[in-house]
């Protein structure tokens, strides 16, 4: 009879405490949702095109005369089955012929601004790939005009400013590339730099050190994708430190295996845009422990969305995924924050305007 009493007893404290624990653990994951949700963020990987959700691509069919194969929004996202980078790109490039006019583009841009802002993102560098839209036809002005566009307005009615990047395609040749610069000349004012994406096998920085060259005296600063895991990764890294002296690295998580190359990226405070959702989708991956690495050795690690509508995630479900995944603190969020605000393409003034607003978030949030 006392046996069984006391043993009703430890199994009620233990079921006590169990619940106890969950509570804590639950209202603590709360806490932490809402730290990173209010967070001032900057976003400095994102692909404009990659940003084109499944109801604004029926919504642009409709409109432009253009014949889907899939019946609804959500028949696209089912479609969505991407296992690395060239599974990705290929349904990614196919959906983007919808967009023909300026006014899509307009869309496109602002759909996306008025999404981060409402995550608090208050500024933002966006990628566009203006290859894959003169490639059918469409104008470079047509495209420019209408991001531009949407820029000014984000900036005049959401509060986000933003500074844009223009892609190459390193699956084409250079010489696409030099005719795609040279149609940016004329808008030099509205671009901070260049940046280099798509396939990365068998197309290497060194492929396109002219464009590059060239871009760096039209005063453009350079960035390269060094997707995860990809085939000649440590080469393409180390090409893209030597030989085009990258201002920035877009992923770069491969350079975790290289001493010499993470002391390098230090020295020279090169920021590294990590997507970590993306990451699961191609590499399987979120790459917590590779963003805890490069936070420990002091390489200016970001968190960034890559292409949300396709990913699923903007950019608070990626913090979100990543400090659940790693257990991050609250210090090392910030300090993802703060190296985002520390490596963005904006003059000192403003530099310092964000970084108070992050520093005052910190404390009030203390
Ligand atoms: N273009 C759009 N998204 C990309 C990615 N994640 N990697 C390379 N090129 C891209
Ligand atoms: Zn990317």
């Amino acid at each position: 009879m006392i046996h069984s009493t006391i043993v009703l007893a430890w199994k009620f404290w233990l079921s006590l405490t169990l619940k106890l624990k969950k509570h804590v653990y639950n209202t603590e994951a709360k806490q932490m949702k809402t730290f990173i949700e209010k967070m001032p963020k900057a976003e400095l990987h994102v692909h404009l095109e990659g940003t084109l959700e499944p109801e604004h691509i029926f919504a642009l069919a409709q409109r432009n005369g253009i014949d889907l194969e899939y019946k609804t929004p959500q028949d696209v996202i089912d479609a969505y089955d991407f296992v690395d980078l060239p599974s990705f790109l290929k349904i990614y490039y196919a959906a983007m012929n919808v967009l023909r006019e300026e006014r899509d583009f307009y869309e496109l841009a602002y759909q996306y601004f008025e999404k981060v802002a409402a995550e608090n993102v208050i500024y933002v560098e966006p990628f566009f790939d203006p290859q894959a839209h003169t490639s059918r036809g469409v104008e470079f002005s047509t495209i420019i005009d209408g991001i531009h566009r949407a820029q000014i307005d984000a900036e005049t009615n959401l509060g986000v400013k933003s500074n844009l990047i223009m892609c190459f395609l390193r699956d084409l040749s250079e010489a696409s590339a030099i005719e795609h610069l040279d149609m940016c000349l004329p808008y030099l004012d509205r671009i901070i730099g260049v940046g280099l994406d798509s396939d990365e096998k068998d197309n290497p920085p060194s492929k396109f050190s002219e464009v590059f060259r060239r871009a760096r005296e039209h005063g453009l600063k350079l960035t390269m994708h060094c997707d995860v895991n990809q085939k000649d990764i440590g080469e393409h890294m180390w090409e893209c430190l030597n030989d085009i002296r990258v201002d920035r690295i877009d992923h770069g998580v491969n350079s975790l295996e290289d001493d010499a190359m993470c002391d390098e990226i230090v020295k020279r405070g090169i920021g590294l845009t990590v997507c970590p959702v993306s990451n699961r989708f191609v590499v399987q991956s979120l790459t917590a422990n590779e963003i805890r690495s490069m936070l420990q050795k002091g390489m200016k690690a970001t968190v960034n969305s890559d292409d949300p509508a396709y990913f699923r995630a903007y950019m608070n479900e990626n913090f979100i995924a990543l400090q659940e995944e790693g257990d991050f603190t609250k210090e090392e969020i910030l300090q993802l924050s703060r190296n985002a605000f520390e490596v963005a393409w904006v003059d000192e003034p403003q530099r310092q305007v964000f970084l108070q607003a992050l520093d005052s978030y910190a404390a009030d949030a203390a």
